[in-house]
């Protein structure tokens, strides 16, 4: 039976259909709102009630930690997949069988280089440049080396557009990398698996034969399913809204790489990091920092904590956590801000104000102690996230297009001046 919301306003009652989701969420649909009452809207800012679409894509249950991909297990899809086949799953809907991902592959290989130009643009930015800010530039770029819009109407041509990004992207996350270290920009090996090929796109030294490490490779291969996709949040929410107005997919992208930059998002992992290293620096007193994300009149959060969705537990942040360990044994690595984080994490979950607030480590808080162990540099933790994002962003761009969703166009309401006759300069 169709459930119905009446909202009364001024004595008069509205009735709003409510709609139900596959796991049983309830919405309010508003979409006649403005219709039915003359032009009431409604307000929230940050979106912190608001549904801005219907996907099913990811499944999101922030009170049991639920995190799934088409219906999968973000546990078992960390333990038992590759990123590509993630990255299938994600974007047409169901895992693909071995011709299918052979096939997908294979287009994504023969697109898995960029035009010699592209050199240039990377030669033009200084050495400290951000890599985010290098990497977002570089995919707006790649416009102008490829057809600039996508009919998407076309199945096809979204295809074609899909298995570009998704080999030239590693390419560029890859060469952003060794700009800043100073190496040479090269490729790696088409024969490689896709993780395999950017890991050696990454670490190839110039003079010196390449040498995979599995513990490498394993370890990021899992890192790229935790961020694959996380629903509507900042960097997804924009990628979807830019393309809302037609505008093509790299730039989309590239907007959803500069919103998942900022601290709050996905560069919370650079912060955290920086974070550790602060208190270390400082004799190690965790208690004073949390003193600090308690005291309302400091600006200092406790970087890698708290979720706008997730109140209990962060389910990738469980994953992770094991896995540093294991990394950094594996690697033979003792790093002592594995120590801080874990006295950290203690002290906070044993706090009143984060019980009483919800606030549980999230993904980005021991990702980077697994980059850094990998020989990653802190600059490009946030990169790395975008590497793995991709393939969500490009799931729910092409879910976006094909329900073909009008274009993102919120409303407000007006707090400023009333209208104001306009008084020439000579007489203000
Ligand atoms: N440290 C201290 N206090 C916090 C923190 C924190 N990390 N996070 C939230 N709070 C407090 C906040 O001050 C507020 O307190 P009060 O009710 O007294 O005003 C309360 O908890 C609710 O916080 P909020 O800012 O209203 O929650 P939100 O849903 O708008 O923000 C968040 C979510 C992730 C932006 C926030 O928790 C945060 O800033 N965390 C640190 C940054 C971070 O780790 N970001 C990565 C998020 S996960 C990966 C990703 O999405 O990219």
């Amino acid at each position: 039976m169709s459930r119905i919301a009446t909202i009364e306003i001024d004595g008069k009652k509205f009735e709003l259909p409510i709609i139900k989701g596959t796991e049983n969420e309830l919405a309010i649909d508003i979409k006649k709102l403005r219709l039915l009452t003359g032009g009431i809207t409604t307000i929230d800012s940050g979106f912190k009630n608001t549904g801005s679409c219907e996907s099913a894509i990811t499944f999101m249950d922030g009170e049991k930690g639920i995190l799934r991909y088409r219906g999968y297990s973000i546990e078992d899809l960390a333990e038992k997949a590759n990123f590509l086949e993630v990255a299938y799953l994600l974007i047409f809907g169901d895992l693909p069988n071995a011709e299918e991902l052979e096939k997908f592959h294979n287009d994504i290989k023969a697109q898995a280089h960029v035009d010699e130009d592209v050199k240039k643009i990377i030669d033009g930015f200084p050495k400290a440049a951000h890599p985010m800010g290098v990497l977002s530039s570089l995919t707006s770029a790649l416009v102008a080396f490829n057809p600039t819009s996508v009919n998407v109407d076309s199945e096809e041509e979204m295809y074609d557009a899909i298995v570009r990004i998704l080999g030239k992207f590693p390419v560029l996350t890859a060469w952003a990398y060794r700009k800043q270290a100073g190496l040479p920009l090269e490729y790696g090996d088409n024969s490689l698996g896709y993780v395999e090929n950017f890991v050696k796109m990454m670490f190839k030294k110039p003079a010196a034969e390449y040498e995979p490490n599995q513990v490498v490779i394993d370890a990021l291969n899992k890192l790229l399913i935790l961020h694959a996709d996380h629903e509507q949040n900042c960097s997804t929410s924009t990628v979807r809204i830019v393309g809302s107005s037609n505008a093509g997919l790299f730039v989309s992208l590239s907007a959803g790489i500069n919103a998942l930059w900022g601290p709050l998002h996905g560069g919370a992992n650079q912060a955290v990091i920086e974070m550790l290293e602060a208190i270390k620096e400082d004799g190690g007193d965790t208690k004073k920092y949390i003193s600090k994300a308690k005291d309302k009149t400091d600006s200092f959060r406790l970087m890698g904590f708290g979720h706008r969705v997730y109140k209990n537990f962060d389910p990738r942040a469980k994953i992770i956590k094991v896995a540093a360990d294991e990394v950094l044994n594996a690697l033979g690595v003792d790093d002592p801000i594995l120590d801080i984080a874990k006295g950290l994490e203690k002290e906070a979950l044993e706090d009143s104000y984060f019980i009483e607030r919800k606030l549980y480590p999230n993904v980005d808080f021991y990702s980077g102690i697994i980059y850094r162990a990998l020989g990653i540099s802190t600059e490009m933790f946030t990169p790395m996230f975008a590497l793995g994002r991709l393939p969500g962003w490009i799931a729910q761009w092409h879910e976006m297009r094909v329900r073909k969703e009008p274009i993102g166009r919120p409303r407000q309401v007006y707090i400023g001046e009333t209208y104001r006759e306009f008084i020439s300069a000579n007489k203000r």
